[in-house]
């Protein structure tokens, strides 16, 4: 639920009289449970020695206390409670992140069966990670795992739908600042990753070009960015061959939608790029049928640099962020682009069309030629769903990270691993590039069936020049990602929240990217 209200409570859990009371379980280094509530602790004893609990991380058990008020221990309609597994001692503190973000996801599933809407979560304490983390991870977790996108189901008498969580309280003993804080910043990255996962679900007929300046438009309006459009024609004016290029098959006029944060203060500024291709049916070079419904997912990069504005503009960082997202579907039809056609591109580069299908590298090119040109940045990132291959490399696990600075490559790749969102690197290199050697052309479009991930970041390489780039490829992650109890099936909203950790760090770890 948009709307969910998240508080920090120090009101006695037994006193609290909503859906559902959660309490943590942890498996303690000699075996047995440790609960901080010794009539939950009793329970599970009993429980334990049936063998039906072991608290196992993501392990689950609901009790109905007594509801007789005045002598029942609780007033909690439901306690859950959700094991935290066993501590070694050596894991990483990424590690213990995650372990709180799936046991998040893992309260959200537990309460969407048994439709709670008002909970209350004792917080556990967890090693050293700080009550400011566990508040953030937890926070983040529960409301990634709380997603539902039932716009479009109407009338399906069977499904009583539920809508998500009115109210989710967290008790502490006593509360501070920090973990008000850490509450707030889990709420916003997931609330920015949920808003991505929205404009994905929305099918190409509903999320267009347009549907993309609209959102932009009112992001700008509610955070004080700047927002520019540029049309079609200022497209023609400004020579962006390859998003034209695109667009050539379809009766959706495209867009590119800028967005701009400043801060006060002067400082470096980050430009990204997001892949906004609202349907992509391969053009003339034709998808098959199977499957080809997931292609409205083809702005998922586009998706993740517009939802992590959302958080910019609710953070404000001390740091300049741009957000650019060429936006087109790629159609078939009469006037659609053919192989063998030759176009140019913003930057007077000249490509040649060996395949319809590969039309993401062709609209990034312009974006980023252009939004390096007009902003130069300290920095550029661009994200997308841009090749199958990436599929076939790192499955749906690991989203492919390619770059010419090894410093940005490993602030990403530390931003991932916090995030719960892995990346893996690949190379680049001049044989790569030489894949994509054409006889009439400055580069052709497809640098044949081998590296298929790193043959499209040779081709954005060329657009880049010497400005610190890393390439995000999605393809494998926008949806299907890892099945975790925090990202439910469909769009999982990959990105967001890997930039907005980068985002996040900036300030500490900025020195120049040097090339
Ligand atoms: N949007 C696709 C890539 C894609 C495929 C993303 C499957 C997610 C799942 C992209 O535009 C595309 O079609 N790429 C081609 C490139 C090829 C023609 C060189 C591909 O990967 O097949
Ligand atoms: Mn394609
Ligand atoms: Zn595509």
């Amino acid at each position: 639920m948009e709307s969910t209200k998240l508080i920090v409570t120090e009101k006695k859990p037994e006193q609290f009289s909503g859906d559902l009371l959660v309490y943590y379980i942890e498996l303690a280094k000699k075996g047995g449970f440790k609960c901080e509530n010794t009539i939950v602790q009793s329970w599970l004893e009993n429980s334990g020695t049936l063998g039906e609990f072991s608290a196992k991380s993501g392990e689950c058990l609901v009790f109905y206390p007594q509801t007789d008020k005045k002598n029942g221990a609780f007033s909690a309609k439901r306690i859950l409670v959700v094991g935290l597994g066993k501590f070694e001692g050596n894991e990483t503190h990424d590690e213990l992140r995650e372990r709180c973000r799936l046991s998040g996801g893992t309260i959200a599933q537990q309460a969407a069966k048994v439709k709670a809407k008002k909970i209350m979560i004792c917080l556990p304490e967890i090693m050293d990670v700080r009550p400011k983390e566990v508040a953030e991870c937890i926070s983040e977790g529960v409301l990634l795992g709380d997603y539902h996108f039932l716009k479009y189901k109407k009338n399906d008498p069977d499904e009583e739908s539920f809508t998500g969580f009115e109210e989710v309280r967290l008790f502490v003993q006593s509360s501070t600042d920090a973990l008000q804080k850490g509450m707030r910043a889990g709420q916003i990255a997931a609330l920015a990753a949920r808003e991505a996962r929205n404009m994905a679900n929305e099918p190409g007929n509903s999320w267009t070009p347009s549907h993309f300046a609209a959102h932009g438009r009112m992001l700008a309006k509610k955070y004080s960015l700047k927002c520019t459009v540029l049309d079609k024609d200022d497209m023609k004016r400004l020579g962006m061959g390859g998003i034209l290029a695109v667009n050539q098959g379809s009766p959706e006029p495209p867009k590119m939608v800028i967005l701009e944060y400043r801060p006060i203060h002067k400082s470096q500024t980050v430009l990204l790029v997001g892949k906004g291709l609202t349907f992509d049916s391969g053009g003339v070079s034709l998808k098959p049928a199977a499957g080809m419904e997931d292609m409205k997912y083809d702005m998922c990069g586009g998706a993740a640099v517009m939802a992590l504005m959302q958080a910019v503009g609710e953070e404000r960082p001390d740091l300049g962020v741009i957000a650019i997202v060429p936006s087109t579907d790629n159609m078939a039809g009469g006037a659609a682009l053919k192989p063998g056609d030759i176009i140019t591109h913003y930057n007077g580069l000249t490509s040649e069309i060996v395949n319809t299908d590969a039309e993401g590298r062709l609209i990034l090119a312009d974006a980023l030629a252009y939004g390096l040109e007009k902003f130069k940045p300290d920095c550029v990132i661009d994200i997308a769903t841009l090749t199958g291959a990436a599929i076939v490399g790192l499955g749906h696990h690991r989203t492919a990270l390619l770059g010419n600075n090894d410093e940005l490559v490993a602030r990403l790749l530390a931003a991932g691993e916090r995030s719960g969102e892995p990346l893996w690197r690949l190379p680049l290199g001049k044989e790569y590039t030489k894949q994509i050697k054409s006889l009439v052309a400055d580069m052709k479009n497809t640098g044949g069936k081998s590296a298929g991930t790193i043959t499209a970041a040779a081709y954005l390489e060329k657009f880049v020049t010497d400005t610190p780039w890393a390439h995000l490829d999605i393809a494998g992650t926008a949806w299907e990602f890892t099945e975790k109890s925090y990202v439910p099936k469909g769009p999982s909203g990959i990105g967001v929240r890997t930039l907005l950790e980068l985002v996040r760090k900036w300030k500490k770890e900025e020195k120049a990217l040097s090339i």
